[in-house]
């Protein structure tokens, strides 16, 4: 994980292709990563209840380019971690630039199963292409914080 880290997180992000974020404790241990791109999807790989509605030109998403978790650290809410922390950043740049869907690309079938248990639907013809839609996180955001 260092050594991509090393090779390719720290000049993508410099160049504007994928911002990763990671996650480390008090003592500097590096626990995991999430990387996030801007990204669009076109309409017809998304399932009908996504697709309702919307233009027939491109729909602007967030993409999780990667997530992962240093193998010691997993099992430990670690993921869960990144994730709310990808959430917030999409949420936050979702107020100033239109994001319709969080998108990931899923690694294998069991990284898939990961991302539908945090609520992520799979493209019909793409099961590995999973979606969730701002709004969930919003309403989700917003009824987290009230009394
Ligand atoms: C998938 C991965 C990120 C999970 O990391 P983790 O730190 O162990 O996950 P957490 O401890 O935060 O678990 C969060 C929740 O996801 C669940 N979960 C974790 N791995 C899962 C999997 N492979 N399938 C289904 N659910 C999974 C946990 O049970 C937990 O659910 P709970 O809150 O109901 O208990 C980690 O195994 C990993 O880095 N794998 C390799 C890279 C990868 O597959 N990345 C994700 C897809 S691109």
């Amino acid at each position: 994980m260092v050594d991509f880290l090393r090779r390719f997180a720290v000049g993508n992000h410099g160049k504007d292709i994928g911002k990763t974020f990671v996650l480390e404790d008090e003592s500097g241990t590096l626990h995991g990563f999430v990387t996030l791109a801007a990204a669009s999807i076109d309409k017809s790989v998304l399932p009908d209840d996504l697709a309702a509605g919307l233009p027939g030109f491109p729909v602007p998403a967030a993409l999780v380019a990667r997530l992962a978790v240093q193998l010691p650290s997993r099992g430990q809410g670690m993921a869960e971690q990144l994730m709310q922390e990808a959430f917030r950043r999409i949420l936050s740049a979702s107020e100033s630039l239109a994001i319709r869907l969080v998108m990931v690309d899923a690694l294998s079938p069991d990284a898939a199963r990961f991302w539908e248990k945090q609520g992520f639907i799979p493209a019909p013809s793409a099961p590995l292409c999973l979606f969730l839609p701002v709004a969930t996180l919003r309403a989700a955001n917003t009824s987290s914080k009230t009394p």
